[in-house]
């Protein structure tokens, strides 16, 4: 797959695709075009049998500063309902396989909202989380407000959404936003490990696992429990759910096949 601003690599490990953003210069601002690459490309991955775990990263020093603030600055509000660039971060959540956010560096505003937006992040020792959209005269608008805020609670996110305050990595860890802080040489390494473990699982347990947590933010317990059984009965009309509990039984390891 050929794109201009993220380098995608479906095959970078057994299962597990890679997709880098790739504006350096910028510091991966995440720009119109860059988040329409994004879109086609996980929706490519989503499709491709063989893939069964999609880690996102950025490079050392960034993950991305935030959506591109120079293509921002003069637009007015027709325009930006005009463009509603945010229908292309509905789709990235449409994804159904699981997506880490590998983080090093800044993960800032819409950076920080595309990391939230993964499943899971594990972070470098030196990436830096913020919402500093106060500092511009603006406010988050990728679902910075609702997902920081489900993730680390009312008081820090409201610390960080009005003084654009950065939270470290360690910060991060202790205030639940992210799953495991590493050292800067070995978070892609990290994000791969995670991966590798997901990709040994039932693609379709995995998928209705997925999509039962994120019902979480959607709805009251009584419906998400309602749907966690439906998804629950339905595992077992895969043929990887037989395999899976007949190695149990057999004291074997199981092969998942994805259907
Ligand atoms: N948009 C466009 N360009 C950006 C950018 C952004 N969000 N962040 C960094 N850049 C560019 C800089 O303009 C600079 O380019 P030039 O060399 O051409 O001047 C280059 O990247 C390097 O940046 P700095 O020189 O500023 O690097 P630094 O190390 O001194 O500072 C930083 C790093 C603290 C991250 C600083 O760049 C910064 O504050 N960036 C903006 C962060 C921000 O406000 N993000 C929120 C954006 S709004 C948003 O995301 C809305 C939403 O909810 C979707």
């Amino acid at each position: 797959m050929e794109f201009q601003f993220i380098i995608v690599e479906p095959d970078f490990q057994p299962h597990i695709a890679l997709v880098r953003l790739y504006r350096p210069k910028e510091l991966n601002a995440l720009n119109l075009q860059l988040m329409l690459e994004l879109k086609q490309a996980l929706s490519a991955l989503d499709e491709n049998e063989s893939v069964r775990c999609i880690i996102i990263t950025g490079n050392e020093q960034a993950f991305a500063a935030g959506a591109d603030i120079k293509q921002m600055e003069s637009r007015t509000p027709v325009d930006l309902l005009k463009i509603d660039q945010f229908e292309t971060w509905d789709q990235i959540r449409k994804t159904k396989k699981p997506i880490i956010a590998a983080v090093s560096g800044f993960c800032l505003g819409g950076g920080c909202e595309l990391a939230m937006t993964c499943d899971m992040i594990i972070a470098s020792e030196s990436a830096k989380f913020g919402q500093p959209e106060i500092k511009l005269g603006i406010m988050p608008g990728a679902g910075g407000t609702q997902r920081l805020t489900r993730a680390v609670g009312k008081a820090l996110a409201m610390e960080m959404v009005l003084t654009g305050r950065f939270l470290s990595a360690e910060g991060a860890q202790k205030a639940g936003l992210v799953n495991k802080v590493v050292p800067d040489e070995v978070y892609l390494d990290e994000a791969v490990k995670l991966a590798g473990e997901i990709a040994l699982m039932s693609p379709i347990a995995v998928r209705l696992a997925k999509e039962s947590v994120l019902k979480t933010y959607e709805c009251s317990l009584q419906e998400g429990l309602h749907f966690e059984r439906k998804n629950f009965y339905l595992c077992f009309a895969s043929e990887d759910q037989k395999e899976g509990m007949k190695a149990f039984v057999e004291k074997r390891k199981p092969d998942f096949k994805g259907y």
